[in-house]
């Protein structure tokens, strides 16, 4: 990971620690680390025009999880997934959720992805809160991981809430019907797409060269949300940011963005290296080689 702050040709933002009264200039984008309850406060009303949502699923995971070879499956287990009860659970999501909907414009739309864990307490929050439900979407996965146990069915999906800010904000959002159609071979989008989950190269590294994170999301699915819910220059939000998915997605289509996360690790091998290489791919793309290559150098990146 390079030093920070970045090289002054670079457009992406420099990742800061968020500092309490700090305010924010949301004609740029920005990666803040903090835990987002307190972040999203520092914001004002009505500021943000998507926010995609990822938060801890609190997996419950009771004991440890083996292959049929015995070998042992690298599980949801970190700090970060971790509450006390439901009742814990319930007030962080609450909270976080509460701040969304504040700092979401009327005519903003906000997704939220889980598992069967969480997704339920998730919807039952939204709609006390006021939000009004647009669709489910099931983010079918074709390479999910197996059931090893062989005592239940193969997890193979999770699902995504898409909601608007109330009732009476339920039009007037973006929603790039015809463009989907466009990709979806010209018929209409279905709630139902299918993703393989991240792996291989594909998945962002630690500095011990292992996985980074354990949930990070595949790009393209990241990008369907945003194309068909924004416009350029639309701001979008991550409060759960990870390896920085949503910054990258909202990068690449001309979109502004305000990531969020706790852990400065996930900044540091995850969101700043993926958002330098995507803006040194893009200056590769638009004939800027020399540029992309002199800041590549610097930074020990390989193109
Ligand atoms: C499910 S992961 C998100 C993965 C991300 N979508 C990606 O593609 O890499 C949830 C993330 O939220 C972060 N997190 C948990 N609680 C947080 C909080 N209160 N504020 C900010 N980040 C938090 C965790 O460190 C974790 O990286």
């Amino acid at each position: 990971m390079p030093a920070l702050p970045l090289p002054s040709c670079l457009t992406v933002p420099t990742p800061l620690p968020f500092l309490p009264g700090q305010t924010f200039d949301l004609t740029c984008s920005h990666v803040v680390e903090g835990d987002c309850r307190e972040v999203l406060r520092a914001l004002p009303d009505g500021c943000v025009d998507l926010i995609f949502a990822d938060p801890p699923y609190f997996l419950q995971l009771q004991k440890e999880l083996r292959r049929p070879d015995r070998s042992l499956v690298d599980a949801v287990d970190d700090d970060w997934d971790q509450f006390r009860d439901f009742t814990e659970y319930d007030t962080f999501l609450r909270d976080w959720l509460t701040q969304c909907r504040r700092v979401l414009k009327d005519t903003g739309t906000l997704w939220v992805i889980g598992t069967y864990h969480n997704i339920h307490r998730v919807g039952a929050t939204l709609q006390d809160l006021g939000f009004w439900l647009l669709n489910s979407v099931i983010w079918e996965k074709n390479n999910p991981t197996p059931q090893f146990r062989g005592v239940r069915f193969c997890n193979a999906h999770e699902e995504l809430l898409w909601v608007a800010r109330s009732k009476e904000c339920a039009r007037g959002y973006t929603f790039n019907y015809h463009e989907l159609k466009a990709v979806n071979g010209g018929k209409q989008m279905r709630s139902v797409w299918r993703f393989p989950i991240c792996s291989g190269d594909a998945r962002k590294k630690g500095g011990d060269g292992k996985k980074l994170h354990n949930t990070e999301k595949p790009l393209p699915l990241l990008e369907r949300v945003l194309s068909a819910c924004t416009r350029p220059g639309d701001v979008v939000l991550d409060p759960f940011a990870g390896t920085g998915t949503t910054g990258e997605a909202a990068f690449r289509l001309g979109r502004r963005f305000f990531l969020i996360e706790r852990d400065p690790t996930y900044i540091e091998y995850g969101v700043a290296p993926r958002l330098i290489r995507a803006e040194l791919e893009l200056a590769a793309e638009e004939k800027r080689e020399g540029e992309a290559s002199r800041v590549a150098t610097q930074l020990s990146l390989p193109l």
